[in-house]
């Protein structure tokens, strides 16, 4: 099954997809990480993808596409997959529904707090894309591209909400016990 984390930067969807993974045995891919691997590794793709990351505009669809995808090709049948920012526009998403095994979608998980939350957490972090210039471009294109993408798996009526603005473990609990549901429910149809 494949769960997507959906939500603004800074509202934790790498903390959670991170600690749900650790516990549960399940498969974390972070196309982030991703991307800033590829960057300190110095390939040609990282430091193509650095330069929209270091002004917070999204890396162009075709390269998220082709670099999820594969990853998406080598699963074992039985593994559960958190996708941790991706998709993130409207063209990831219907990627992602065509390269996903059918029905494999099982759920977007909607991670919200407010701005000033966000904003606060990110500039705590101070990773090089966390200055307050960078995090309010960060935070328009998020509004602009990527939430839209919670109407889309709404009506798909597969999504979820999880209020963000809490203690990391109260969140967690939550996270994983959704996964965990709709996981059993899949099993059991
Ligand atoms: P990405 O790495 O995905 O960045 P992001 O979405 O901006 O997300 P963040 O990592 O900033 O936030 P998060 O929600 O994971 O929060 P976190 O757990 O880290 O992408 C970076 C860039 O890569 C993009 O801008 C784009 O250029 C490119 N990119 C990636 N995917 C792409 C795609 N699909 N298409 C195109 N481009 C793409 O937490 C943030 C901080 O808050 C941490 O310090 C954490 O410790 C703290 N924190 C977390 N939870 C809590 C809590 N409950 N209470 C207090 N503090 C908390």
């Amino acid at each position: 099954m494949i769960a997507i984390l959906l939500g603004a930067p800074g509202v934790g969807k790498g903390t959670q997809a991170e600690l749900a993974a650790e516990a549960n045995g399940w498969v974390h891919l972070s196309t982030g990480e991703l991307l800033r691997q590829e960057a300190a590794a110095g390939s040609e793709l990282g430091l193509k993808a650095n330069e929209y990351m270091s002004r917070g505009d999204l890396v162009p669809d075709e390269v998220m596409v082709g670099l999820v995808v594969a990853r998406i090709e080598s699963l074992k049948a039985d593994d559960v997959l958190l996708l941790d920012g991706f998709p993130r526009t409207l063209p990831q998403a219907e990627e992602l529904g065509k390269a996903a095994p059918s029905g494999s979608i099982g759920l977007a998980l909607y991670f919200m707090a407010s701005d000033d939350v966000l904003t606060g957490r990110l500039l705590g972090r101070g990773r090089q894309d966390d200055t307050l210039e960078v995090i309010q471009h960060r935070l328009t294109v998020y509004r602009e591209t990527t939430e839209p993408l919670v109407a889309y798996y709404r009506d798909q009526k597969i999504l979820r909400e999880i209020q963000a603005d809490r203690p990391v473990e109260a969140i967690q609990k939550d996270t994983s016990q959704v996964v965990k549901s709709v996981l059993s429910q899949k099993e059991s149809a």
